[in-house]
């Protein structure tokens, strides 16, 4: 078993990215500024943001994160959006999900302007993935792309089997794999909870990408020896061990999967940090104006 390494890749990332933040900041006056809008109090969510905040300030970028009370109208939150899409001193911008209820993601997505939606979910976005033009690509997929490439792992021809049909990974993540691109080129089948038979369409898969939201839920027996095993899943339970007050755990039973994959992710210190790289990525991408000037 060989480590997909998180920690590696995306440090060795990073290092190239504040180099280029240098370079552009030299060169226009200003750093890539990203903004992140955070409504309410779910201790997951401040955790990520708190960590994108924290990475953007160690590649040179400056962050911003508004916070709003959980009974904020979508009306004022699409007004703040708004006012945000016209700022020309702010380059990306990303709502934290999950949203309370009575505000609609869709409708906050779509308010945010394509050209600074730097988690990728605009359907402008996700069209232009779908037909392998540049684009902002989502987070989380882009740095399973990026980890993938850094290792050199030849993913053409491949049967990759995704679980997990979600807008944010599982969806974006099995279109990724399909086109013909580097990484990509894979023969790709997308699972959900529906699915007939979700462990053997698994132990079929050279590629697996488990996103699905609960721990272990892929075993070794569903692994085909020198299988490639992504585990997007962080499912966090309170523990006593540890000075957060909880241990994360992945979608993958690491120690067992990790005797028959050829190459795995650990969790934490997998797709979690690669995800952050996706995220300061697409940031310098927009204030580049690489992508749509
Ligand atoms: N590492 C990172 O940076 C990162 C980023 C994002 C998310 N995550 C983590 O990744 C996990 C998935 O996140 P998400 O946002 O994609 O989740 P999500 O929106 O809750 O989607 C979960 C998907 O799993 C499927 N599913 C649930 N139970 C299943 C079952 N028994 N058999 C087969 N499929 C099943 C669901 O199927 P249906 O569509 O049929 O309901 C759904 O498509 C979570 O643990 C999340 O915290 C990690």
């Amino acid at each position: 078993m060989n480590l997909l390494d998180g920690k590696l890749v995306s440090a060795k990332i990073k290092e190239d990215i504040k180099v280029e933040a240098a370079a552009f900041t030299a060169a226009s006056g200003r750093k890539p500024h990203l903004v992140a809008i955070l409504v309410g109090n779910d201790g997951g969510s401040e955790t990520y943001v708190a960590s994108k905040m924290r990475n953007c300030e160690l590649v040179g970028f400056d962050s911003t994160n508004i916070r709003y009370d959980v009974d904020i109208t979508e009306e004022q939150l699409i007004a703040k959006i708004k006012e945000i899409n016209v700022d020309p001193t702010i380059d990306g911008l990303i709502v934290q999900l999950p949203l309370p209820k009575h505000i609609d993601p869709d409708k906050i997505t779509e308010a945010i302007d394509y050209r600074k939606d730097v988690d990728g979910f605009h359907p402008i976005n996700l069209g232009r993935m779908q037909r392998n033009l540049p684009c902002f690509i989502p987070a989380t997929p882009y740095g399973i792309l990026l980890m993938l490439a850094h290792y050199g792992i030849d993913t053409a021809g491949k049967k990759a089997v995704v679980v997990g049909r979600s807008n944010i990974v599982g969806s974006p993540m099995s279109i990724l794999l399909a086109r013909n691109s580097n990484p990509g080129n894979c023969t790709v089948t997308l699972t959900h909870s529906r699915t007939q038979n979700l462990a053997e369409e698994v132990l079929q898969a050279d590629i697996i990408v488990a996103a699905i939201g609960k721990k272990n839920f892929v075993t070794a027996d569903m692994v085909k020896p020198g299988a490639i095993v992504i585990d997007v899943g962080i499912n966090r339970e309170d523990s006593t061990e540890t000075k957060s007050g909880f241990k994360l755990y992945g979608d993958v039973d690491f120690d067992n999967v990790a005797e028959k994959a050829s190459w795995i992710t650990p969790v934490p210190g997998g797709v979690g940090l690669m995800t952050i790289v996706g995220l300061l990525k697409n940031t310098l991408e927009a204030a580049k104006g690489t992508i749509y000037g």
